[in-house]
């Protein structure tokens, strides 16, 4: 059965059904509800019921006989038993979110490509890490060195935190994930950061331009809009040297199945004989096909000089300033 929860003091609404946690159907409707650890442990969700009747779930341990009797819940293993009113500070942007200093495991190892392997990362029982979808992490490495990874999986898919991590021959970081990482060692990280993040207060058609492992907070802003089910309308560019370097490139097409207004172009540099998708670097091909850019957002991720390109090209194409959104991946110098 279906209800609907009314946020104040924003007045937002969203319907539930009985299966769902609170959390679980605010997020699916695109609110930013806050949260830590999603089983009852942390009380970060904690907020106010001001009208209707819900019931717990399983444990609600972060939850004392003081807030039970001033009508506080916890989003995460609350369910709606009738419409209901409650009271939470929705998160706005990324200032709204903590940022944390936590240990993970190393989940699972995975070579995408030859050069590019999917890490799977795996917080501590009880311990989730609230993010919006295109932020990134950074590692902390023993001796005091950080190094910047984006988070590909979305917020609502969160058991294991994603990274495509690129070769870098000679670079520290990435060649121990190549050579030496084992599943199970421990890493320390701190997260969420950065301010790559879909703008939500905009309808405007939204232009993803990635190069190589730029494609990570892509793949979540994308999922997650998927996940919402979006209607704004979405173009892709992904561009490498070479075909094997767009590499989750089946995913992309199966966005463009299960996605109604979404469009994949796939670029590389150096086509093969077979190779049937657009050629030279990702913004030629942009600008092959796109004439004005004044009605669209634009968000670009992935070397510091294609992320340059990509400006320069809004700035030739009339895109506005504040429609240009870009995480470049620089490295410690
Ligand atoms: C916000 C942000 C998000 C990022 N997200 C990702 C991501 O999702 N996936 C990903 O693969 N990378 C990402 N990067 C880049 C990544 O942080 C670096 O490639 C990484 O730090 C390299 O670490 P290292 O210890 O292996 O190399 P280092 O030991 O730091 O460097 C070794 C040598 O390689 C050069 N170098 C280092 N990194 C690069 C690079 N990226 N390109 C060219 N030359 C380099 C250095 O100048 C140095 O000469 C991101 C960077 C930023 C700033
Ligand atoms: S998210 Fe930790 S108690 Fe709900």
């Amino acid at each position: 059965m279906s209800h609907t929860v009314t946020i104040e003091p924003s007045g937002h609404q969203f319907s539930i059904e009985d299966d769902d946690s609170i959390l679980e159907a605010g997020l699916r409707h695109g609110f930013h509800l806050p949260y830590g650890c999603r089983n009852g442990a942390c009380g970060s969700c904690k907020g106010s019921l001001l009208a209707g009747n819900v019931t717990h779930t399983g444990n609600a341990t972060a939850l004392s006989a003081l807030d039970i009797s001033n009508n506080k819940i916890l989003f995460c293993v609350a369910h709606a038993d009738s419409d209901i009113r409650i009271e939470c500070r929705e998160i706005g942007a990324a200032k709204d979110i903590v940022i944390r200093t936590l240990p993970c495991r190393v989940h699972k190892l995975q070579r995408l490509t030859h050069n590019i392997m999917l890490v799977q990362l795996k917080l501590p029982a009880n311990e989730r890490l609230q993010f919006l979808p295109g932020q990134y992490l950074d590692v902390l490495m023993k001796n005091g060195q950080r190094r910047s990874f984006s988070i590909a999986n979305a917020p609502h898919d969160d058991a294991f935190l994603h990274l495509h991590i690129r070769l870098v021959a000679g670079g520290e970081f990435t060649e121990h994930v190549f050579n030496t990482m084992k599943e199970k060692d421990i890493l320390r990280i701190e997260a969420p950061l950065g301010y790559f993040f879909v703008r939500e207060d905009s309808q405007k058609p939204l232009l993803f331009i990635a190069s190589g492992t730029g494609f990570a907070p892509i793949r979540s802003i994308i999922d997650h809009l998927h996940y919402q089910n979006s209607k704004r309308p979405i173009t892709l560019y992904w561009g490498g040297r070479k075909p094997e370097d767009l590499y989750l490139t089946e995913l992309a097409q199966q966005w463009e199945r299960e996605i109604a207004d979404f469009r994949y172009v796939p670029v590389v540099e150096h086509a093969t004989e077979d190779w049937q998708g657009a050629t030279g670097l990702v913004t030629q091909a942009v600008e092959r096909d796109i004439q004005d850019l004044s009605g669209m957002e634009v968000y670009a991720c992935g070397s510091p000089k294609m992320v340059n390109a990509a400006r320069e090209l809004g700035q030739k194409l009339g895109l506005p300033d504040d429609a240009f959104f870009a995480d470049a991946f620089t490295f410690q110098q």
